[in-house]
């Protein structure tokens, strides 16, 4: 049967989703917006190119939750992004009024789906949603690690002048200042990257990869990055509708793993038919783990805020 995936919130992430989506052919797609317009304009303009991009599935632009039912998996992605200057943590009390509508409409009308938070400050986010649906941990999902993954090896292959394709890492823990690159886990040809690169400037790369989100915002003026957050969004989604159990670093809820309890923090997560199948607990070094500890109180904190 024919896959479908809702995107709630029709910005720059979820119509770049949305694009990438319907055009790979892998699902049906329905995208929502309290602006009703904007979902159906940019559903109409990507309708209107499928003839010349050759594929037969479907987009639906809508403002009616009705609309959602029976979708596979639901990406939430409603929300403001950040302006200049601004931390992902600042976002948290306008963000929460809307997540809390947007989870309570999807549990309503998706029971059954899977669901991927987008929407910052992630974590907190992914951890709020999970809250208000009662869904199982397996079917909430936040998107993070993936492409803070993908940001730290592109600026190391960059830095090496080596193919992206060579380079293979993790990165743990919050989406924001805290956020953990394993180094002990990071690659180049199969070799550890601290016999590649000197510290120094492995270290300017861990730092530019955390600032990367900011530095984006700075250049936009206004907005956030959208073309690498919806490529680790859709790759989940593959990960996903694929079955694929490819292990990604995703937000999960964890109950014990890294020794860490009640919340959501990117760790390395088996993702395919079933969301997150299993999470897989790493050897990691001392320091890493005092690391994401510290990361898993920044996240508590703002978690408490939620009450
Ligand atoms: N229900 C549905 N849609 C909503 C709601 C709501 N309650 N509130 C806001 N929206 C819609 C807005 O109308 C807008 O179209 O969410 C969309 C958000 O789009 P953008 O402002 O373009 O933001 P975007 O860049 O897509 O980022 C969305 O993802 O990466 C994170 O930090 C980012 O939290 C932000 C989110």
């Amino acid at each position: 049967m024919t896959k479908k995936v809702s995107i709630i919130g029709a910005g720059a992430v979820g119509a770049t989703l949305a694009h990438r989506v319907l055009e790979s052919g892998i699902a049906d797609v329905v995208l929502l917006d309290i602006f009703k317009n904007i979902a159906l304009g940019k559903a109409m303009d990507l309708s209107d190119a499928s003839a010349v991009v050759a594929h037969e599935r479907t987009i639906i632009g809508t403002d009616d939750y009705k609309d959602i039912e029976s979708s596979d998996i639901v990406v939430i992605t409603a929300g403001l992004p950040r302006k200049p200057g601004m931390t992902r943590d600042e976002l948290i009390s306008k963000n929460a009024g809307i997540i809390k509508d947007v989870a309570l409409k999807v549990k309503t009308h998706a029971p059954k789906s899977i669901i991927i938070v987008v929407t910052n400050p992630l974590d907190v986010m992914t951890y709020l949603t999970y809250k208000i649906t009662g869904f199982s941990k397996n079917r909430v999902i936040g998107m993070a690690g993936l492409l803070d993954g993908s940001r730290f090896i592109y600026l190391i292959a960059s830095a090496l002048g080596v193919p992206r394709s060579s380079v293979e890492t993790y990165v743990l823990g919050s989406h924001g200042d805290t956020m953990v690159p394993l180094i002990s886990k990071t690659k180049v040809d199969g070799k550890p990257v601290t016999e590649v690169m000197d510290k120094a400037k492995l270290q300017a790369i861990v730092k530019r990869t955390c600032d990367r989100g900011a530095e984006i915002v700075s250049l936009f003026g206004s907005g956030s990055a959208f073309y690498s957050p919806s490529a680790a969004v859709f790759k989940m989604i593959e990960s996903i509708l694929k079955d694929k159990k490819e292990t990604v670093a995703a937000s999960a809820y964890l109950e014990g793993e890294y020794g860490l309890n009640d919340l959501y923090i990117g760790v390395p997560c088996k993702i395919g038919k079933d969301g997150i199948e299993k999470i897989v607990e790493f050897d990691i070094s001392a320091d890493e783990k005092a690391a994401l500890a510290r990361s898993a109180e920044a996240i508590k904190v703002l978690n408490k805020l939620l009450q």
